[in-house]
């Protein structure tokens, strides 16, 4: 009997001891008196009209994609947020000189902080089991909101491919009003140093302002705002290049002879190369018709003049099979007056001088069929035409695009 009592005295000692040692523990403690009767749905201040003053800053990881079509951005950030919560202070040297904590952000109080212009659901800050805040001895506390934003921006290709857009990431409170949150900015610009740059856009510049909302209530949402400039050298090979070559060998067209029967299928393929090349690339633009898309004009522009060159071959080609013997009457006689019997006399002139390529490029044509004569001094007019506004088009491309 009386051994069992030592025992179950020595038991209870151990105990004791066992439970001491865990609620000895100065972490155990801090947490203890910390979370006792703290409420975490009320905002902590220490008055109920005191305003709560919260950092805010946004660290750029990675921008994914910019969406002309859909005119969104998507990119992740680290929203950084800090605040003082003046019921979680302690005096670290009565805590065996515990300075900070981590604790489950569901245990203290978050903000109702959104990222206001996202587009999808996930806008706002919540709670979770997972996540996590750095409380200091102070009462500071950080949350680092990891968080894959996909935000509205308004896209202006105008000077496609050599455009620059400006995209921003905002955030506000969705309930609480300047009074109650009032969201400051740590740094004037986004932070940049965890930053992997994207292969198709360069960041330039950033820039932070606070957009106050003028309502009965008064918000003020920080605005995080970026340059980017599109880096042109992919478009530049994929769809500029092929789009100069394929205006090059619109005007190349009329030097096919007629004969050669290639003159109408070459004309008519680069129709349709123009043409799909017009398709590629309208699947991406967005369907506005707010800003002028300067590439998309140079390109119906250069798929009418293939569609000129087209019926302009047409007529030509038409002319040349024409019977040798056929009279020309009004509108071809005019034609014929003005542009082979001017040429007549070139031909004298040139005749003084030896034999050049001139006469063997007329070999194949048949010096007595006025029709054929014609013809292939319509084909060089016509090609100087469209030559000239190919090339003027080409210029005129460059400079308002150059010119912004
Ligand atoms: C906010 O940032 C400023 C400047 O960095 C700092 O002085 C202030 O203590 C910060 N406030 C909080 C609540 O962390
Ligand atoms: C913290 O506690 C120590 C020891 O109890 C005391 O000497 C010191 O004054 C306290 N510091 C503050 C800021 O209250
Ligand atoms: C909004 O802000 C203005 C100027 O800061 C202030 O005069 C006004 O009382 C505020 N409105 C509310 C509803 O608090």
């Amino acid at each position: 009997m009386g051994r069992t009592f030592v025992y179950l005295c020595l038991c209870s000692r151990l105990l004791t001891i066992a439970l001491c040692k865990t609620h000895d523990h100065p972490e155990y403690l801090l947490f203890d008196n910390l979370f006792n009767g703290y409420n975490p749905d009320v905002r902590p201040t220490l008055e109920y009209q005191h305003t709560l003053f919260m950092n805010v800053s946004v660290n750029l990881i990675a921008l994914h994609s910019l969406e002309e079509r859909s005119q969104t951005l998507t990119a992740t950030v680290w929203i950084d947020l800090e605040w003082t919560d003046v019921h979680l202070t302690w005096n670290g040297s009565e805590y065996n000189n515990i300075q900070s904590i981590i604790v489950p952000s569901e245990k203290i109080w978050n903000p109702d902080i959104c990222v206001t212009n996202e587009v999808t659901n996930n806008k706002c800050l919540v709670r979770s089991e997972d996540g996590k805040a750095l409380l200091e001895h102070t009462g500071k506390v950080t949350i680092w909101w990891n968080k894959e934003v996909k935000t509205g921006c308004d896209v202006d290709i105008s000077q496609y491919p050599f455009d620059t857009q400006n995209c921003a990431i905002k955030i506000g409170t969705w309930y609480s009003v300047d009074e109650n949150i009032r969201l400051v900015q740590k740094y004037d610009i986004l932070d940049l140093d965890n930053y992997s740059p994207n292969e198709e856009w360069d960041i330039v510049s950033s820039h932070v302002t606070e957009i106050p909302v003028e309502d009965e209530l008064n918000y003020t949402d920080l605005q995080f705002s970026m340059v980017i400039d599109r880096r042109p050298l992919f478009y530049l090979y994929s769809t500029v290049l092929p789009i100069l070559l394929l205006s090059v060998l619109n005007m190349v067209c009329f030097v096919v002879p007629v004969e050669s029967g290639e003159k109408l299928g070459m004309t008519m393929a680069i129709f349709l190369t123009f043409a799909v090349f017009m398709t590629m690339i309208s699947s991406n633009i967005p369907k506005s018709s707010e800003h002028v898309f300067k590439f998309g004009i140079f390109m119906t522009m250069h798929l009418l003049m293939s569609g000129l060159t087209i019926m302009l071959e047409v007529f030509v080609t038409n002319i040349y099979y024409k019977p040798k013997d056929m009279k020309m009457n009004g509108f071809y006689k005019w034609m014929f007056r003005h542009l082979v019997d001017n040429d007549k006399n070139d031909n004298e002139i040139s005749a003084s001088r030896p034999a050049n390529t001139r006469e063997r490029l007329s070999c194949a044509v048949d010096e007595t069929d006025p029709w054929q004569k014609l013809s292939l001094r319509l084909d060089k007019v016509f090609g100087y035409i469209v030559a000239s506004i190919n090339t003027l088009l080409i210029l005129l491309f460059f400079v308002t695009v150059s010119l912004g």
